[in-house]
């Protein structure tokens, strides 16, 4: 055989089992019952993925100081049945499995426990079809008490449940993902940045992106010329008025170009004065 015939060298992908640090999950034993600090209860089929990114730096830095609280419930223990079973094949046929109503209210009546209504406490169900996630959102659910996450894994939960818990649907973005893990941690992330004393400093949430329906303008730093360009002169001048107005032009030349929805968004709500 030549050698461009011959069959290219298997490929090591090294292992493939994650090796968890054990400090993030740390960061969630005994955390639970923190009186008075936002938490977020996440209803799992992998417990062992939480706190994942949120243990580390600013949303980790808060969960280790008490500023919010994390509770990841696994589902499977509530499953039916030696097995634990959770799901089952769906009804009228078709693909994959559903996750079942009686299994998620067990598990419910636990995480829900001691939470108040949905207007201090939204139960949400991250699903493809629910409402896209946004800012504002983020802003209302942060302002909760708490909130109850619940991950779908297969092809999602049993219809029964989500109308009987009126679980609010949410949704990450148009695409879909193997589960509701992932957003899980998305909208957690989005939140509890949002609570006061999480950010060093407060302002970066009033001046960045969404906060006033506009994207953020373009941000630089040293070195003042990189590649042969130049930091725009006028961030440079120290005319505070200048900067302000030209960030203010860069936001609304961005929003316009990348996100005309956005930008129409805007333009209504300066028609209703
Ligand atoms: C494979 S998906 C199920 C998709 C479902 N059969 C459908 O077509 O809408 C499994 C789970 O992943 C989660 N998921 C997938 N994509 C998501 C997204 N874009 N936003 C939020 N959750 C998502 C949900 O919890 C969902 O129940």
């Amino acid at each position: 055989m030549s050698g461009s015939d011959a069959a290219p060298p298997r490929r090591s992908h090294g292992r493939l089992k994650p090796v968890v640090s054990v400090t993030p999950r740390d960061l969630m034993d005994g955390r639970k019952q923190l009186a008075g600090a936002w938490c977020a209860k996440v209803v799992t089929l992998m417990p062992e993925v939480f706190p994942g990114v949120l243990g580390a730096s600013l949303t980790g830095r808060a969960l280790d100081q008490g500023l919010w609280a994390l509770d990841a419930i696994d589902l499977r223990t509530f499953g039916e049945g030696k097995h634990r079973n959770v799901d089952d094949t769906p009804a009228g046929g078709g693909a994959g499995m559903v996750l079942r109503a009686d299994v998620i209210a067990r598990a419910l009546a636990v995480a829900q426990a001691a939470a108040p209504g949905p207007d201090r406490w939204p139960l949400v169900y991250l699903s493809p079809r629910g409402r896209p996630f946004d800012q504002a959102m983020a802003r209302r659910f942060a302002a909760c008490e708490g909130i109850t996450l619940v991950c779908g894994r297969f092809e999602g939960l049993d219809e029964r449940a989500i109308e009987h818990f009126a679980m609010e649907e949410v949704s990450i973005g148009d695409f879909v993902m193997t589960g509701g893990e992932i957003a899980a941690q998305a909208v957690i992330d989005a939140c509890v940045r949002l609570i006061p004393g999480v950010l060093g400093n407060a302002q970066s949430t009033e001046e960045e992106s969404f906060s006033a329906g506009l994207l953020e303008h373009p941000q630089y730093t040293r070195p003042a010329t990189w590649q042969g360009r130049a930091i725009p002169e006028v961030l440079l001048s120290g005319n505070h008025g200048a900067i302000a107005r030209w960030r203010r032009e860069q936001a609304e030349a961005l929003t316009k170009a990348r996100r005309p929805d956005l930008w129409a968004a805007l333009a209504r709500e300066g028609d209703d004065g």
